[in-house]
C-alpha cells in the first residue's frame, strides 16, 4: 500500500520522507491556503523532496480554464499529478489530460457511480473522502469496498483507489484490509500509527530491568 501525505507543509513532508514513509503527496486549495505560500512555489518545492506523485489541484470550474490550469500545474515538475473535482467539466479535463499522458487525481468523490465515471475518464487516481462521509453519518469505508469491487470487475480500469479524508489509524487499517492501493494521510495520523500504550509500557519495563543488570551492550 502506498502512503501519500496530505499536507502542503514542506517541513512535515521532509521529516516524513527522511523516515522513508512518503510515496507521494496530496494537496488541495485549503491546504495551500493554510501553508500561506504561493502555490507554484510550494508545489515545486514538494516535488523536489518527493519523487512520487504530488497532487496539485485546479481551482477553476469551467473546462477551458481548468484544462489551462492543469497544463500549467503539470509544467511545474514531471511528478505533478493534476487534481480535478468530480464534476462533468472536471472529468472532461481528466480525459484530455490523461490522453496527453498526465496523471490525474479525481477528487471529491462521494459515490461509487462517480468513481465509475472517473475510471472511464482515464483517472490515474480516484479520491473518495471517507472522513467527510462519516461526518454525515454514512460509513465511508462502505464506499471504498464498493469502488474496489467495481474496479476489480473490470481489469481494464487502471484507476487506483486513493483513500482520502482519513481521520484516524482505523480508517487506514480498514482501507488496507480492503486492498486500497493508496491512502493519503495527514501528518498527525501518520504519527499516531507508531503509538501503542503497550509498546510504551513494555519498553519502560524492559529498560528498567536492563538497568538493574548494570550491563551495557556497547
Ligand atoms: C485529499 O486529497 C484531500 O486533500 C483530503 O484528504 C481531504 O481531507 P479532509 O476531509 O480532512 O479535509
Amino acid at each position: 500500500m502506498k502512503f501519500f501525505v496530505d499536507t502542503a507543509e514542506v517541513a512535515e513532508i521532509r521529516a516524513l520522507s527522511e523516515a522513508g514513509l512518503v510515496d507521494g503527496v496530496t494537496t488541495n486549495p485549503s491546504l495551500i491556503a493554510k501553508s500561506g505560500r504561493k502555490m507554484a512555489e510550494v508545489i515545486a518545492e514538494i516535488c523536489e523532496i518527493t519523487p512520487g506523485p504530488v497532487s496539485a489541484e485546479v481551482t477553476a470550474t469551467d473546462f477551458d480554464t481548468m484544462l489551462a490550469e492543469g497544463r500549467f500545474l503539470r509544467g511545474i515538475a514531471k511528478n505533478v499529478a493534476v487534481k480535478v473535482p468530480l464534476t462533468e467539466a472536471g472529468l472532461s479535463v481528466c480525459r484530455s489530460l490523461a490522453d496527453e499522458g498526465t496523471k490525474v487525481n479525481v477528487t471529491l468523490c462521494f459515490s461509487a457511480a462517480q468513481a465509475l465515471l472517473a475510471a472511464k475518464a482515464g483517472a490515474a487516481y480516484i479520491s473518495p473522502f471517507v472522513g467527510r462521509l462519516d461526518d454525515i453519518a454514512y460509513d465511508g469505508m462502505l464506499l471504498i469496498a464498493d469502488i474496489l469491487k467495481i474496479y476489480r470487475n473490470y481489469s481494464y480500469f487502471k484507476t487506483e483507489v486513493l483513500v482520502a479524508s482519513i481521520r484516524h489509524p482505523v480508517h487506514l487499517v480498514e482501507a488496507a484490509k480492503l486492498g486500497a492501493e493508496v491512502a493519503t494521510l495527514p501528518p498527525n495520523v501518520i504519527r499516531q500509527l507508531f503509538k501503542h500504550p503497550l509498546t510504551d509500557r513494555g519498553l519502560d519495563s524492559f529498560l528498567a530491568d536492563w538497568r538493574k543488570t548494570g550491563q551495557s551492550i556497547l
